[in-house]
């Protein structure tokens, strides 16, 4: 599975706003952390914590594909949600916004 949304300001622009404030039903920036770094306010609550999306060294063995699946399913056994109400164009924008948070 390939992004097919251009990685341009825009598309990023629309996944940083999904990621930080209006993903339902909870924004991704609570649990994931500003930046994404897994940091996120509730992060010591939850087991496994939230992944670290900076870490190139974990983020590069994660296809596009996977991401994909555990935005829109969640993730069996952790405390991530599936966002079933996002649009496919909109998870992939947040998979843009995402890949440019690693370094
Ligand atoms: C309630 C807390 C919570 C929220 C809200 C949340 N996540 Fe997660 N997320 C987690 C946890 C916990 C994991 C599991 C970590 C792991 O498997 O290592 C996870 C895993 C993931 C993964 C899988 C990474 C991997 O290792 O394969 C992706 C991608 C992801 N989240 C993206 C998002 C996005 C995008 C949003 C917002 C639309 C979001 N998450 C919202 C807690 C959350």
């Amino acid at each position: 599975m390939k992004n097919m949304v251009e990685p341009t300001e825009e598309n990023i622009l629309a996944g940083d706003h999904l990621f930080n404030s209006t993903a339902k039903p909870i924004p991704c920036i609570i649990c994931h952390g500003i930046e994404g770094d897994g940091i996120g306010l509730i992060f010591q609550g939850i087991k496994p914590y939230a992944r670290n999306f900076t870490c190139y060294q974990s983020m590069k063995k994660i296809s596009d594909g996977q991401l994909f699946w555990i935005i829109k399913n969640g993730s069996h056994g952790t405390q991530m949600p599936g966002f079933t109400k996002l649009e496919d164009k909109q998870i992939w924008q947040l998979i843009l916004y995402i890949r440019g948070l690693t370094y």
